[in-house]
């Protein structure tokens, strides 16, 4: 039994090796508008690898590469990616008139509650501390138009309130963060 689930996992590593082509790791950069992926939550990746192949969430690439992959294949991979290190924060100088505006937004809109008090994420909640800019924005820009549907409405919800100004200054802040 150990030395299937070695194979098992040492072929989901060799697999996610071809992710990063895009997604970076601690060597490379991920591309522009693709988001990193290092410490994830498991929940949330095994949720939206899966809303990939069925389809619900539709990225052409990323619905390509699940194709015909099982559940266990899914959660083989979310396991590998969960040991990838957390991105490295964007060292680009900050604008404090931005980030004083996105403090007070993170915490009318309890974004630090759900995502965590530093951002790092939980259970089906995505990690946003130092991910990429220009992904936080298209994210956030997507559920707005419902561009992107969520496991759930509650980022819907959420944004409802919120502009686009908003978004820029959310994505500037939460991209310099640790
Ligand atoms: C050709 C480039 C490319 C390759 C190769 C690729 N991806 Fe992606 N991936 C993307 C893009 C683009 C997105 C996000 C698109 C969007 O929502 O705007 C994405 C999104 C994701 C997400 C969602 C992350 C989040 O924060 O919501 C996960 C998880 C993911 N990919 C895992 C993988 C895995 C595992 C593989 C390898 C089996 C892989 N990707 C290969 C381009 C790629
Ligand atoms: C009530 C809980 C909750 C609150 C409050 C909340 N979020 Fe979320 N957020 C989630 C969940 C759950 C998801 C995953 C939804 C899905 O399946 O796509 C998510 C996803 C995201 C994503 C996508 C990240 C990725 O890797 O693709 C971004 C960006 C985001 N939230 C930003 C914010 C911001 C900014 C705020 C505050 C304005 C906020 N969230 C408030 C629960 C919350």
């Amino acid at each position: 039994m150990a030395s299937i689930a070695a194979v098992a996992a040492e072929s989901a590593e060799a697999t996610l090796n071809s992710c990063l082509v895009c997604h970076g790791d601690a060597a490379r950069a991920a591309l522009p508008n693709v988001p990193a992926l290092g410490a994830q939550p498991f929940d949330y990746l095994t949720i939206q690898l899966y809303m990939f192949r069925e389809k619900m969430r539709t990225v052409e690439p990323m619905t390509a590469m699940l194709a015909g992959m099982k559940d266990d294949d899914l959660k083989r991979l979310a396991a590998a990616i969960v040991k990838l290190p957390a991105p490295a924060p964007n060292s680009e100088p900050a604008d404090a008139a931005r980030i004083e505006r996105a403090k007070a937004l993170v915490v009318q809109h309890r974004c630090n509650f759900c995502h965590n008090r530093d951002y790092s994420g939980q259970q089906n909640v995505p990690r946003l501390a130092g991910q990429r800019e220009d992904y936080l924005l298209k994210a956030l820009r997507d559920y707005k138009s419902n561009a992107r549907r969520g496991y759930d409405a509650t980022m819907d919800d959420v944004l409802y309130p919120l502009t686009d100004a908003d978004f820029q200054d959310l994505a500037h802040f939460l991209s310099r963060q640790r």
